[in-house]
């Protein structure tokens, strides 16, 4: 077959695509997307029946090794995560030397980053039990990291995994339980968790996937890969978006919830305000993801009966942008972000862990994007070119001529 990619290195053709619109960069055999129908498959089954059927560690299998697991291989699965779910007690000290207010991506990056100062016996790429581990390590260490940086935020002590619980239970009671009281898990929380995780847990080569292959592209090991994706995560145009949302939606609020003033400004070029979590590079008639959770997040809303102006405001906003000229024009419908945000807040959980939340969701589509990669016997390192617009050759005057 015709390799177009070494024809142009050869010939020096090069294709200009800034933001990568139209550019494929791999074949994947992992997540199936139709933008203009709204169509999301994780290796081929609908979103909407992996979201009706399974949990997100099944999916998380399901994505990482292409089939959905025996109940057998579910269990071995789900056993060897919650094998790896402390961290080790000296990475404790990471969080002393961060500010009480930091950014709690800022430490999920950066503590993921050091995975593999405190884990050297799983870093050979070379070695598939070694990079196993460390897959298991991350999914089964992620939460725990991410529970940590909010405990650190309020000044509490952290609280240790509870093996006995689910994934999405255990991550609540490390988010909540206290050493003086215990935290019961609302079985409504952990199942809309456990949505948003399934919803956000892959979406073929959006920037932070892109990020973990590109960076995984130079032989990086898999925690360094995993690292940068967080940091691409973190962005308001990307994972962000769900944080920058919310707070959009209080900023309304405060406003007197004037939603139609905000909508004039998302219209207006000069204002350069954009209203957060609406619109999509890809999906430009609905997102389906933001179809499943918006059911999960009106039931949720009705349980708790919440007297929140937040959601006053975020349902406004929706009917008002949805009827709107400027918007239906440009297919701009609320996405993903917006109803998780939502959905977060009435968790209780705090919106600087938002995009937090995302990151632990993702990370199986991140990891499979890693594997999947590493798997293909023509992979190379990322490397894409430019069209220069710079000086032509220009001669250096010495600096005292200048
Ligand atoms: N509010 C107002 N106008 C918008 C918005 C918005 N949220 N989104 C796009 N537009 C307008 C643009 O100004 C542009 O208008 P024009 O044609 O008159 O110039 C047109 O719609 C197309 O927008 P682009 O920026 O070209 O679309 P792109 O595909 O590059 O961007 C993006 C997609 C980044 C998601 C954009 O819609 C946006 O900024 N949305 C708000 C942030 C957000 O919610 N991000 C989450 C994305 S989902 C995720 O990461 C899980």
């Amino acid at each position: 077959a015709l390799d177009i990619s070494r024809l142009r290195a050869q010939t020096g053709a090069i294709t200009l695509d800034e933001g990568f619109v139209n550019t494929g960069s791999t074949r994947s055999a992992i997540t199936f997307l139709d933008g203009e129908k709204g169509v999301l498959r994780y290796r081929g089954y609908p979103i909407e029946q992996l979201a009706a059927n399974c949990d997100f560690i099944e999916t998380a299998f399901l994505l990482m090794y292409g089939e959905l697991p025996s109940t057998k291989e579910i269990e071995t699965f789900r056993a060897g995560i919650r094998e790896h779910t402390m961290i080790h007690e000296d990475m404790k000290a990471f969080y002393n030397g961060f500010p009480r207010d930091a950014h709690p991506m800022a430490i999920l990056s950066s503590v993921v980053g050091a995975l593999s100062t405190f884990y050297q016996d799983s870093l050979d790429l070379d070695d598939q039990r070694q990079v196993e581990i460390s897959i298991y390590r991350l999914l089964a260490k992620l939460p725990t990291i991410a529970a940590y940086s909010y405990k650190k935020s309020i000044g509490q002590p952290f609280m240790y995994p509870k093996n006995e619980l689910s994934y999405c239970e255990n991550f609540l009671h490390m988010m909540f339980a206290t050493p003086a009281s215990d935290y019961f898990v609302d079985p409504d929380f952990a199942e809309a968790l456990n949505l948003l995780l399934i919803v956000h847990a892959d979406h073929e080569q959006n920037c932070s996937t892109s990020t973990v292959r590109m960076v995984g592209s130079s032989n990086a090991n898999l925690f360094a890969s995993i690292s940068a994706g967080i940091s691409a995560l973190w962005g308001p145009l990307h994972g962000g978006a769900n944080e920058a949302c919310v707070n959009m939606l209080e900023q309304i609020a405060m406003d007197g919830g004037n939603v139609k003033k905000y909508v004039d400004m998302a219209k207006d070029k000069e204002s350069n305000f954009r209203l957060m979590g609406f619109g999509h590079r890809v999906y430009k008639n609905f997102d389906p993801r933001a179809t499943i959770i918006r059911a999960c997040c009106d039931k949720l809303l009705a349980k708790l009966n919440l007297d929140d102006p937040l959601f006053v405001v975020a349902q406004q906003l929706e009917e008002v942008a949805l009827r709107d000229e400027y918007f239906i024009e440009r297919k701009l419908y609320p996405n993903v972000d917006f109803y998780s945000g939502v959905i977060y807040r009435a968790l209780g959980i705090p919106v600087q862990m938002f995009t937090v939340l995302f990151a632990i969701g993702r990370l199986p589509g991140w990891i499979a994007h890693w594997r999947e990669m590493h798997a293909n016997p023509a992979f190379r390192i990322n490397r894409p070119r430019q069209i220069y617009t710079g000086c032509t050759e220009r001669d250096v005057i010495p600096l005292e001529s200048r």
